[in-house]
């Protein structure tokens, strides 16, 4: 689980392959897929060997150049950037809701487009590096998400917190279990509360898993007992990432985010959403825009793998909801952090770092 970039990466980068942490099997079973396609990748995103929306991203961004590398090896195709360009659009539909996805793509074919002149080999190293880039970026980011974040938490804080947004969702060291875990070296954090996360558990099985790493005091409750938890535990502060940020503010998280930033707001517990800000989506105007995945019933139905429900029972799965923004106290990015994120602020943001650059 070591390479150069992170200490603890669930994707890494082998020139001609990827290897990706079996993420399901965790924390039973360590295990690595090798990932050799992009028909390979897709399938690995879609069916959650690798989760998270940074993470999602970085292994899409490598995904790009598997499919350069096998594109442009077929000698008699000699359009290969039309067949490339299939092959993202393919990547980009894996997950809908992510938008890093979207973005990484996107970004990886501006990459293609800018060496548009340059010979095959050129290309092909260029689209390599980009993805290397993208993966560090997201490295960076991370390290300052985590400074950013644990800076607005009181000494002894309690801390809820839903899904996993740590290393094993990112490129680095994660987004809101950043924020937890550098809270909890600067010595502010007398307790965590992990959401278990159903159906897929990535708060028992993951969020428990990496904390317990970081000797940070964690304790697991079912989704429902969010509320009870925030009405009788002196909670401060509700820390989750999230998918996406449409330009409003809204947020898009895993399934019951909202539900417990709703009842965060009925007991004054404070709000934290913490994402890179390849998560902020400016070209989406709010949540109600959001394609939000709706995963298969057996999902639902079954309990790791065993059926729990009657043969023939139906079920809704919608993974992800919209947290209205008016529910949010701080948006911690690496560009900043806004209090009480609108669309002017984000923009103002946006348009501040745009300038910077230029
Ligand atoms: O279905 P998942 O496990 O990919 O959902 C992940 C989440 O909802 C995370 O909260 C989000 O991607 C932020 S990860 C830094």
């Amino acid at each position: 689980m070591h390479d150069k970039l992170n200490v603890f990466s669930p994707v890494t980068w082998h020139g001609s392959h990827i290897h990706l942490l079996d993420q399901r099997l965790l924390p039973r079973s360590e295990q690595w897929l090798q990932i050799d396609s992009v028909d390979a990748a897709i399938e690995a995103i879609r069916d959650l060997v690798v989760r998270g929306a940074p993470a999602i991203g970085i292994t899409a961004a490598y995904a790009c150049v598997l499919a350069a590398q096998s594109r442009a090896a077929d000698a008699t195709s000699s359009g290969w950037h039309e067949l490339w360009l299939q092959d993202c659009q393919r990547l980009i539909l894996a997950r809908p809701t992510a938008v890093n996805l979207h973005w990484a793509v996107a970004s990886m074919q501006q990459c293609l487009a800018d060496a548009a002149q340059a010979d095959v080999q050129t290309q092909l190293q260029k689209l390599q590096q980009h993805a290397v880039q993208i993966h560090a970026q997201d490295v960076a980011a991370n390290q300052r998400l985590a400074v950013l974040g644990a800076e607005l938490l009181q000494a002894r804080s309690r801390v809820l917190t839903h899904c996993n947004t740590g290393a094993l969702a990112t490129g680095g060291i994660g987004t809101a279990l950043g924020v937890i875990v550098r809270a909890h070296q600067d010595g502010k954090i007398e307790q965590v509360f992990a959401d278990e996360t159903r159906p897929w558990l990535q708060g028992s099985r993951l969020t428990e898993w990496e904390l317990q790493r970081a000797e940070v005091p964690c304790q697991v409750i079912i989704d429902s007992a969010a509320a009870w938890l925030m009405a009788t535990r002196n909670i401060d502060w509700l820390i989750v990432g999230a998918d996406r940020i449409t330009a409003n503010g809204d947020v898009a998280n895993k399934i019951g985010t909202y539900q417990a930033m709703l009842v965060a707001r009925q007991h004054g517990v404070k709000t934290m959403v913490v994402v890179p800000w390849s998560t902020v989506d400016i070209n989406t105007a709010s949540g109600a825009e959001v394609e939000i995945e709706l995963r298969q019933a057996d999902e639902v139905l079954s309990f790791q793998g065993q059926r729990v429900a009657r043969a023939g029972a139906q079920a809704w799965n919608p993974v992800f909801d919209i947290t209205p923004a008016a529910l949010v106290d701080y948006l911690v990015t690496e560009r900043g952090v806004i209090a009480a994120p609108n669309q002017q602020r984000i923009l103002a943001l946006q348009r501040e770092r745009a300038s910077a650059t230029a």
